[in-house]
Order: structure tokens, then sequence, then C-alpha cells
């Protein structure tokens, strides 16, 4: 599994910094041992990525950000995999998947998007912060 270390993703906005904090935090505490606390945990990464992901679009069309499009497709594409995985795990089969979908492509889609899509929204609120 992905090990996230919060310092390698600062982009120095500190909303997105915030939650992308907040994401780890309940990330790596997760127990894929304990179903239970699993399921409820699971459900609070849902929550906090909805608000991370709206305050994020918020501040693309504060600053008109040019990738809007492309930035927010990703955002619906992993929030609905997530969700999906999560109301699928009502059984073993499906739980197991769930684990596997956290533990290898959440994470690594996390990293991914931070260090394209999200660093280059930060760059693009930085640049017009100095215009
Ligand atoms: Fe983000
Ligand atoms: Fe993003």
């Amino acid at each position: 599994m992905k090990n996230l270390d919060i310092n390698k993703y600062i982009l120095d906005i500190d909303v997105m910094d915030k939650h992308h904090k907040d994401f780890i935090e309940i990330f790596i505490n997760l127990d894929f041992k304990n179903d239970e606390t699993l399921m409820k945990d699971i459900n609070s990464i849902i929550l906090q990525t909805i608000t991370h992901f709206s305050d994020e679009e918020e501040l693309m069309e504060k600053y008109l950000y040019p990738r809007v499009t492309e930035h927010k497709e990703e955002h619906d594409k992993i929030l609905y995999e997530l969700k999906y995985f999560y109301n699928k795990a009502n059984n073993p089969f499906g739980k197991k998947l769930l684990k596997s979908f956290c533990k290898e492509r959440l994470p690594q889609w996390f990293e991914d998007h931070i260090i394209s899509m999200d660093s280059d929204l930060a760059q693009v609120i930085k640049n017009k912060k100095m215009e």
C-alpha cells in the first residue's frame, strides 16, 4: 500500500493543503482488519472528498482556471468509483473489492492528481494573485 506523506504534497494554497492533509489523516488511519470502523472511515473519506472537490472547483471559477472541464472530470470519476465500491461492499466479495480499491487505486490517484492537476491549479492561482 502506498505511503502518503503530506510534506510531499504542499501546494502553498491553504484551502487545498488543508483538504489534502485531512484526507491523508483519515486515509493513513484506515484499519482494514475492522470492517465496521473501515466502513465508517471510508464514509468520512467520501464526505471529506465532496467538500475538498467542491472547494477546489470554487477556486477554479474564482480564478478562471482554464482546465476546469478536465479537472472536474477527474474529480467526478474518482468520486463515482469511491461511492460505487462503497455501495457494493455489503457482502464479502464487495468488501474485498472496496479494500483493494482503497489500498491501491485511491492513494495512487490521490498522488497523481495532486502532482498533475492540483499543482497546475495552484500555479494558476499564484500567477493570478501576482497580477
Ligand atoms: Fe485536491
Ligand atoms: Fe483536484
